[in-house]
């Protein structure tokens, strides 16, 4: 009767002295959902989230680095939309605006990553080129290419594909290199899964699909081995950094690719995890203070070396993670 693992329990020193992960707020990206003018709105369906114009956005992010919260994950949303994406692929559109913004108030200190999809500006909703009810898959690659590339002239750090077309990492990538933007860096959401927990993310962005799903595209829930080869295909065609989105309900996928990768691995903490716990914590079900470092510590133990999540800068302003 010797195992007694309790004893290296029994203080909270000791307990912190033998943790095994630890979050550093560096490890942290904070999604922004970015729109003209200078305003800011809240998101219903994501209490604490709020849409906002370039001089709240480049307030907030000021705000953020003072916690030590230095990457941003930016996504457009516009109402300008139409059959090509063209507010996506524009130099001068919102995103671009946007990364000139932060990028000329805060130079290098922040890490500027772009969301790179066609849905929030296409008149269907559908992250690429929709022909006759059918997503085309070649005829998308142009038109993410460009929109990379006008990302990456504005100066973003990580262009971030989401859209889950096949070679796209591979097409931005020659794209990039060609007019020399050889220094940006891919972040693929490499294993995107078609997941119900993007619901508040399609209210804060609008850009849910207005018929059909992204079945055809993204990744079907019940797959591990296919997850797992996504992100294989995608560290060949070039991805600087892989991603596992969503999160919480897909650990598995996360220790199985930060197995097979040497590449930096990101989990996406979506929109769908993070309102869940907000709602729960607003009836006072769970403890938001101890909940959030728990999740957030879960993808990291997994393996995920940085998190993208909504519960970045709270995490930190309230020291729910220390
Ligand atoms: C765009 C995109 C989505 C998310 C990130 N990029 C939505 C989707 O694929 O429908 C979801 C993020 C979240 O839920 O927090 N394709």
């Amino acid at each position: 009767m010797t195992d007694r693992p309790r004893r290296l329990r029994r203080t909270a020193a000791l307990r912190e002295a033998l943790a095994e992960t630890r979050l550093h707020p560096a490890q942290l990206i904070q999604p922004h959902f970015v729109v003209e003018g200078d305003g800011r709105s809240p998101v219903d369906s994501m209490p604490g989230v709020e849409r906002m114009g370039l001089a709240p956005l480049v307030e907030r992010v000021g705000n953020d680095l003072q916690l030590g919260l230095a990457s941003v994950l930016l996504f457009g949303v516009t109402e300008d939309k139409d059959e090509k994406a063209s507010s996506a692929t524009d130099p001068d559109g919102l995103v671009p605006r946007a990364v000139r913004a932060l990028r000329d108030a805060y130079g290098d200190r922040v890490v500027i990553m772009t969301d790179v999809c066609l849905c929030g500006s296409m008149s269907h909703g559908h992250c690429g080129v929709l022909h006759e009810g059918e997503v085309l898959n070649d005829d998308s690659l142009p038109l993410l290419s460009a929109m990379a590339l006008a990302h990456a002239r504005a100066g973003a750090d990580v262009v971030a594909p989401s859209d889950m077309m096949d070679q796209r990492v591979a097409a931005i990538r020659d794209r990039l290199d060609e007019v020399g933007c050889t220094d940006t860096a891919i972040l693929s959401y490499s294993s995107k899964f078609a997941s119900a927990f993007y619901g508040p993310f399609r209210d804060a962005a609008d850009s849910a699909p207005g018929a059909g799903d992204r079945k055809t595209y993204q990744l079907d829930p019940r797959n591990r081995r296919e997850a797992l080869l996504e992100s294989v295909l995608d560290e060949n065609e070039g991805a600087d950094m892989l991603m596992v989105k969503p999160a919480l309900s897909y650990l598995d996928v996360i220790a199985d690719i930060a197995d097979e990768t040497s590449l930096p691995l990101a989990a996406y903490n979506v929109s769908g995890e993070y309102s869940m716990v907000k709602a729960a914590a607003a009836k006072g079900w769970v403890d938001e203070a101890t909940i959030v470092p728990e999740i957030l510590g879960s993808m990291a133990r997994a393996g995920a070396d940085v998190i993208i999540s909504y519960h970045a800068r709270e995490a930190l302003e309230h020291g729910w993670l220390t």
